[in-house]
């Protein structure tokens, strides 16, 4: 089976992940921002990450040089046109407004650039896509409140609002308050937990912010009531394993607990989450938990066709799409 053809939707993916080092480069010259890179090889020789937060740390350095709504244009194009190689027909792109405040862009110039990228992606690929804007939790629960106030307005141009950001010491019953508004509003949320962080992190995840998905998920085997209980709740995990090992959680892919989530029952799907960083878009994560991890073809079907199920399109939209997979 071609794995790269595989139709599939990429539910986990932040598009500021999505910055190749040459665009890097070429934004920053356009931009007058002083990058300490002088070429690609330099930029990929300095992605070398022992944590979620010596990641972060390059990963907000490295989105300074977006800095027009043009900018977030060719971004997302540039991204699509990637996957569109990749099998992908859907795809739920994570952003992170406040990350961009400073620069002085506020969110609805962001959401228009990514939008017209879309929009472009749709007319060239017939890719779908929603958007989630995500609160920084490295950032106090106050200036969340903002930022959901700042976004709620234009809330028809988006379908959930997500928590990501520097996991430890963060836990997310601090923004239960933000995510409340957000549900009150009638958005679904989704959260990074259990990444970096405990089992409780995403036990807080559903209980305290009502998501619909966890984003990573992979320490809940610590737990084994929780496990249970998400398996049975079949609550879908956005799953990452190249760039999980990147970030130091697993030593190498091979230790990575992929089979032992699929064994215990969880609603896996697999997705790149920063693959500019990583090097490693969707596609590539689907090869090589085929190659290196030995899941079989019939898991990754049922991975592929419940990637579209866990989106948040319209239900005969996600009936339509998962259909496609063989
Ligand atoms: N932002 C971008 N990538 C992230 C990750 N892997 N975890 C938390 N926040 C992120
Ligand atoms: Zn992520």
């Amino acid at each position: 089976m071609d794995l790269m053809a595989l139709p599939k939707a990429e539910l986990h993916v932040h598009l500021e992940g999505t910055l190749e080092p040459d665009m890097l480069l070429a934004l920053a010259g356009k931009n007058q921002v002083r990058v300490p890179y002088a070429n690609r090889e330099e930029v990929l020789a300095a992605y070398r990450f022992g944590s979620l937060d010596a990641f972060l740390k390059l990963y907000y350095a490295g989105m300074a040089v977006l800095r027009t709504v043009e900018d977030f244009t060719t971004l997302t194009e540039a991204y699509f046109d990637k996957v569109a190689g990749q099998g992908v027909k859907h795809a739920e792109l994570f952003f992170d407004p406040q990350a961009h405040q400073e620069k002085g862009l506020g969110f609805v110039q962001i959401l228009e650039g990514i939008e017209e990228g879309c929009r472009r992606a749709k007319v060239r690929h017939g890719i779908s896509s929603l958007l989630i804007p995500c609160i920084l939790r490295h950032l106090d629960p106050e200036a969340a409140l903002r930022l959901v106030d700042e976004m709620l307005p234009h809330k028809d141009r988006f379908v959930a609002v997500g928590l990501d950001s520097s996991e430890q010491g963060r836990p997310p019953s601090l923004f239960a308050k933000a995510f409340q508004r957000v549900r009150d509003a009638g958005l679904r949320t989704v959260a990074h937990a259990g990444e970096e962080g405990p089992p409780e992190y995403i036990r807080q995840a559903i209980d305290l912010l009502g998501v619909s998905r966890i984003d990573h998920g992979v320490r809940i085997l610590e737990d084994s009531e929780l496990t249970k209980r998400v398996a049975r709740a079949e609550i879908p995990l956005t799953v990452c394993p190249v760039c999980n090992v990147r970030l130091g959680v697993f030593g190498s892919l091979e230790r990575h607990n992929l089979p032992r989530l699929i064994e215990a029952g969880l609603a896996v799907t697999l997705h790149s989450d920063d693959p500019a960083y990583i090097q490693f878009y969707i596609g590539d994560n689907y090869v090589a938990c085929a190659q290196r991890l030995g899941i079989q073809e019939g898991a990754l079907r049922t991975i592929a066709r419940r990637s579209f199920t866990a989106s948040f399109l319209p239900e005969a939209e996600r009936e339509r799409l998962s259909d496609l997979v063989p």
